[in-house]
């Protein structure tokens, strides 16, 4: 590849999902600031009910969460992939109801959503400290702790769901490794219900979803200097009940070659071939079971929305 015009990161990872069988991308470069809008717009959209039952269940639960976080002393509250900050209000407005003494550290690969972030948190809370930072937080797990100071991971909107079982057990298992006694790991997850209704939400009528999608093809596009011709591929969101995996893919409409100019490459695609973007895994007890145990978790607290579609858990190292 030649020298840095784009993101190496970027352009491995898609020259990777390019050459596998089958093609895939990954979900996590959805989110340049077109993809950060897109998703905001999901986000309110009628289908995607998750982050409506998130919000609900932060606002009748954070008191609760509050109680079960503030003894033990200061803590970084460091939130992963935080995105714009649209549900996190109210576990920190209930932190500071109990007087606890934390710093709110949200971290996101995007600046341009923390930039949201921060105009969303920071009005109405001067007693706030926020310090955003714009990493990958899979490279910032490696970070030594700050001295005398307790960490309490967040990791919402059912992100979790993003990584196969095997991965999130190993991203689980790296997150545990940088916890101890009195660290707490604060998720939300999105659990199995009604089939049409996750269906629904990844397939929302305004197209938001398919949008998204395409989206990091015309990223691709720029970056990469490619000739994706969106016209010629179609968002097919499938959901397996018994599993759970929702998963989204992009299928060529006809026989095609791709070519990224940036890195000299050329890609062909079958008529019909299907590049898989995105899984969004549902849950249930038995699973939510199966990846703590093997991750080294033991589940303190479990709030559900009223309809109990969508869950937040503390987790706790176990043993620790
Ligand atoms: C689906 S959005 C969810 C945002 C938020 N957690 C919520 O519940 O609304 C995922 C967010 O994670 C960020 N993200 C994805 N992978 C990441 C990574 N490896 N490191 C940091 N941020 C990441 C994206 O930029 C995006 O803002």
């Amino acid at each position: 590849m030649d020298d840095q015009a784009y993101d190496p990161a970027f352009a491995q990872a898609v020259l990777d999902g390019l050459a596998a069988t089958p093609k895939r991308l990954s979900s996590q470069y959805f989110y340049d600031a077109a993809g950060d809008r897109l998703f905001q717009q999901i986000m309110a959209s009628p289908e995607y009910y998750l982050t409506d039952c998130e919000r609900a269940s932060l606002q009748e639960h954070s008191d609760a969460m509050a109680v079960a976080l503030s003894p033990g002393g200061p803590f970084e509250l460091l939130e992963l992939g935080a995105g714009d900050g649209s549900k996190i209000g109210f576990l920190l407005d209930a932190l500071h109801r109990r007087e606890a003494e934390f710093i709110y550290r949200p971290l996101d690969i995007s600046a341009h959503v923390l930039q949201l972030l921060a105009e969303r948190v920071r009005p109405g809370r001067p007693w706030l400290d926020v310090q955003p930072l714009a990493v990958n937080y899979m490279d910032w797990l490696a970070q030594p702790r700050r001295p005398g100071i307790r960490r309490v991971f967040a990791f919402m909107g059912s992100n979790l769901g993003n990584f196969s079982e095997a991965v999130a057990i190993a991203f689980l298992a790296a997150l545990r490794g940088a916890m101890t006694a009195g660290d707490f790991l604060l998720v939300g997850l999105d659990l199995k219900k009604d089939p049409a209704i996750i269906r629904a939400a990844y397939n929302d009528s305004a197209g938001i979803t398919a949008a998204f999608n395409l989206n990091l093809l015309e990223r691709i596009n720029r970056e990469l200097a490619a000739d994706f011709d969106i016209a010629r591929f179609q968002h097919c969101p499938s959901y397996d009940p018994k599993s759970g995996a929702a998963r989204s893919f992009l299928a060529s409409c006809c026989d095609q070659q791709v070519y990224l100019a940036a890195l000299d490459r050329r890609f062909h695609f079958a008529a019909g071939e299907r590049m898989q973007m995105e899984i969004s895994q549902k849950y249930d007890a038995a699973l939510i079971d199966r990846i703590t145990q093997a991750a080294g978790f033991a589940v303190a607290h479990r709030y559900y929305d009223e309809r109990r579609w969508f869950t937040n858990q503390l987790w706790v190292p176990a043993g620790g």
